[in-house]
Order: C-alpha cells, then structure tokens, then sequence
C-alpha cells in the first residue's frame, strides 16, 4: 500500500513536468480533467469561474465517492455543469483531482487570521458580504472562501478586484430619465429590460426604453485594496484563508 501511494505520488509530480508515463488512470485523468474541467478550475487546479482545487479539502465532498457525486451531478445555482462522462471515467478525474489536491495542500497563509478579523471588521467588508451569517449579500458568501479560494486568488481578489468578476456578480449602472441613477449587480438583461440588485439589496426592474443611459461595469463592485499596509493585507488573507465551512 505505503509502495503504491509513493508511485502515484511519484506520477503525479512526473506529470506535473508535462512528461507521459506513469500510471495510465492518473494520466487518462488528467486528459479528462484538461479536457472538461480546466476551462473552469485552471490547468494546475488553481482555480478562477470554478473553485481552487489544490487545497485537498472540498465544501461539499469529503470522500472519493462525494466528488464523484458533485462531478457527475454538479452543483445546482452555480457554474459547476453535470458531467456526461462515463463513470470510469469519471472515477479517473476523481483521482486527478486528488493528485492536484495531494500537490497544494501545503498552502498556508503568512499572516495572523485573528489580527485580520479585526481589519476585515474595521474596512466594513461585511457591508457587501456574509460570514457565518451576517452582513450584506451584494458580493458572495465569504463562509468558504478559505476552501474555493488560493492565497494568491485571495490576493488578486482584493488588490485587483476587476481581474476576476464571477458571472453573478457582474455589475450594471442605470440612469433613468428621472436623473435616479442605480448601480448593483445585474441580474437579468435582455433586450428590452434590466434588472439591477443594489448595494441593501433592493431589485430595480426597468424597461431599457425608459432609461437615459444604462451599461455593463467593466470593473468590480469591489473597491480594490491595494492600498492597505501590507501587514494588514496579509492579515487579512490569513483570515480569508481561515475561512472555511463546509457544506451548503
Ligand atoms: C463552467 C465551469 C466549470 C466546469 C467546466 C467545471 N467546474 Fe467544477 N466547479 C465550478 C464551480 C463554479 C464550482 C463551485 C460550486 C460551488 O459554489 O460550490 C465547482 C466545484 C467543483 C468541485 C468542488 C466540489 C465540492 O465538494 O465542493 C470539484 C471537485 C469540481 N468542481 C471538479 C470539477 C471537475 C473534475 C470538472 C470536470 C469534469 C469540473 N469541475 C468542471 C465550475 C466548473
Ligand atoms: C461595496 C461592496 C463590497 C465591499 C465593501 C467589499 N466587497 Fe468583496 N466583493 C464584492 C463583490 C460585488 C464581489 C464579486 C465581484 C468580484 O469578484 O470582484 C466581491 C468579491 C470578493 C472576493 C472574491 C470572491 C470570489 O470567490 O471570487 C473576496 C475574497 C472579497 N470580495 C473579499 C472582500 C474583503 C476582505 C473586503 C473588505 C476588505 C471586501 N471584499 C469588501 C463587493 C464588496
């Protein structure tokens, strides 16, 4: 057994250098998982529209047999899409996707999560976003960050918001012929209508003829962060990172 893990190991870190070889199911994994997931997760898992996958521990999964659950039914209101591949198949990802998991989970923040507690609390982040509960829901759920997210996704995410805008989260700013002028994320646009949820959660609904102007945010709701003394900053990874609840 302790022979086996070792070759698996040893697998993984050859394919990691781009070279064939090793054990074909892993090596058939990783083909699927470039095929079907990376678009999503990142080449090396790291993650950007679907979830870092480096860490080894998983918000809805524990066992092989849960992520073979999540990959073939994937994950209703988000981006994550069944899987059409066979289970075999499927059963290849699986353990890529532990491989991948096996490489990052090592990972762990420079700072101090305590001291980012109070950073978080003194920005206001909890204004746009919840944890454990409370505060605002213009941004995402911030109660399994530590888990979807690397450190240096975490970084991106508050030094250049608008590197990465998840689909849901794409804002819009109206003016109606009234001179109101609303700014939120976009829920719903067509042709003819735009639906915008601001900043306390109210949803402006509006006829695109009514309006003065109206446009798509190239940037992020988020303010950037940038800016913060980097002990701050790092604190506040370190407190993102400790975020961790699984489940839904
Ligand atoms: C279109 C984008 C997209 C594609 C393609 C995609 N995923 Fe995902 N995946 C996501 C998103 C988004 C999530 C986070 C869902 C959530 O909010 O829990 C996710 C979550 C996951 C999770 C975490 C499950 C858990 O227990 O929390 C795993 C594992 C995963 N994906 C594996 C895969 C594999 C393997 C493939 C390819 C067969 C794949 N994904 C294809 C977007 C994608
Ligand atoms: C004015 C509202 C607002 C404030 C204040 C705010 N955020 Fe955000 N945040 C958002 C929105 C909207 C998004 C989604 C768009 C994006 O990713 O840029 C987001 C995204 C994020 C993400 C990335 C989530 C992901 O899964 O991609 C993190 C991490 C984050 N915020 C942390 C913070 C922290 C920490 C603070 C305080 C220092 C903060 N935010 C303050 C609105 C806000």
């Amino acid at each position: 057994m302790v022979r086996g893990w070792g070759l698996i190991l040893c697998a993984g870190a050859a394919m990691a250098q781009g070279q064939s070889g090793g054990i074909p199911d892993l090596r058939m994994g990783r083909q699927f998982y470039l095929g079907h997931c990376a678009q999503c997760h990142g080449p090396e898992g790291e993650g950007g529209r679907g979830v870092n996958l480096t860490t080894g521990q998983y918000r809805l999964s524990r066992t092989d047999d849960d992520l073979l659950r999540v990959i073939q039914g994937g994950v209703p209101g988000t981006e994550m899409p069944p899987s059409r591949l066979p289970v075999s198949d499927i059963r290849r990802v699986v353990e890529y996707v532990r491989s991948l998991g096996a490489a990052g989970a090592q990972e762990k923040a420079a700072g101090d999560a305590a001291a980012g507690a109070v950073v978080y609390g003194r920005l206001g982040c909890s204004g746009c976003h919840v944890v454990a509960g409370k505060g605002g829901s213009l941004g995402p759920s911030l109660d399994s960050i530590g888990l979807r997210r690397s450190l240096k996704f975490l970084r991106e995410s508050l030094v250049t918001p608008e590197a990465f805008v998840a689909k849901a989260y794409v804002g819009a700013s109206a003016v109606t012929r009234t001179g109101e002028r609303v700014t939120g994320v976009r829920l719903n646009e067509d042709d003819y209508s735009l639906q915008i949820r601001d900043a306390r959660e109210k949803v402006h609904s509006f006829s695109k003829a009514k309006l003065e102007t109206f446009r798509r945010l190239d940037s992020s709701l988020m303010p950037a962060y940038g800016k913060l003394p980097a002990v701050d900053l790092e604190n506040l990874i370190a407190y993102l990172s400790s975020l961790r609840a699984a489940g839904e």
